[in-house]
């Protein structure tokens, strides 16, 4: 395991943090990596019945690491972000996610696949894909628009709307918007709450209320052909240089 994630376990929860603060927590391929070995440990594992995941420092996620998707841009089905967006879109045991800042890109999609999430109020959540020239990923085509309906997905989407935690629980993504402080107990307490609970029944509830798995994997595997498409665009380049040198994007 890779010191950007970090990982604990006690009481039979599975604590997972982020902890790259100086990048916001961006995550890079290995970095993926170490997260899906750690969801699929605790899937695996019978010491574990909860996975709680968050971040250290003032972000939850900046998403993916933009010089990363210059320099080792994913490809294939096994590639590292494939991988772990697979492992969360299967997870049989339920997820809890303590959201304490930012949570950009894949940081807000990867929350359409756990079971509770709660946001400090300060932070906020998006998906600003169009504005990278890039697509949705990890099916949020799919569920962001089921979950909020299209009016809202489209400005999430497409104009890079950030979403409030107040927000985020009105549109039915998050559980609670916390303050900072009852933040993590909160969380800890819902995971806490869930490990003492009898395993198989939460297991099953789990699967009764994932419909269209299948729908889900083939949504994934269909953003990621265009994804990757796009990520050899020159359109990407311009707005990932445009965000390294802090200036508008010019798409002509
Ligand atoms: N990939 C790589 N580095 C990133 C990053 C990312 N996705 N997000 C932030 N960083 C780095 C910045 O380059 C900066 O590094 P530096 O200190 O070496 O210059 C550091 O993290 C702090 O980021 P900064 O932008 O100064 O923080 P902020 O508080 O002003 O803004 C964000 C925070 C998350 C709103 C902003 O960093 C951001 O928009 N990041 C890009 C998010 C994104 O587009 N992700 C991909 C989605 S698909």
């Amino acid at each position: 395991m890779i010191n950007e994630i970090q990982t604990s376990v006690e009481n039979r929860v599975m604590t997972v943090r982020f902890n790259r603060a100086d990048k916001k927590n961006a995550i890079t391929a290995a970095m993926y990596t170490a997260l899906a070995d750690a969801f699929a440990d605790a899937d695996k594992r019978d010491d574990v019945r909860v996975v709680l995941i968050t971040g250290n420092g003032d972000a939850f996620t900046a998403g993916n690491d933009l010089a990363d998707f210059q320099n080792n841009p994913p490809r294939g089905a096994d590639k590292p972000v494939a991988r772990f967006l697979r492992q969360i879109a299967s997870m049989e045991k339920p997820v809890v996610a303590a959201v304490n800042g930012f949570a950009v890109g894949v940081g807000l999609t990867m929350l359409l696949h756990f079971d509770f999430v709660y946001m400090a109020e300060g932070a906020k959540i998006s998906a600003p894909f169009v504005d990278l020239a890039l697509v949705p990923e990890a099916a949020s085509s799919l569920l962001l628009p089921q979950r909020i309906g299209h009016a809202k997905a489209a400005e999430v989407f497409m104009l890079g709307k950030r979403v409030t935690a107040d927000e985020a629980v009105h549109m039915g993504i998050a559980n609670g918007a916390l303050s900072a402080e009852e933040l993590m107990p909160t969380a800890e307490g819902v995971a806490l709450a869930l490990a003492k609970k009898a395993p198989e029944a939460v297991r099953q509830t789990k699967a009764l209320m994932r419909t269209g798995r299948e729908d889900v994997l083939a949504r994934m595997d269909a953003e990621s052909a265009i994804f990757g498409k796009q990520l050899q665009s020159a359109e990407v380049m311009e707005a990932i240089m445009a965000f390294w040198e802090k200036r508008e994007p010019n798409f002509g």
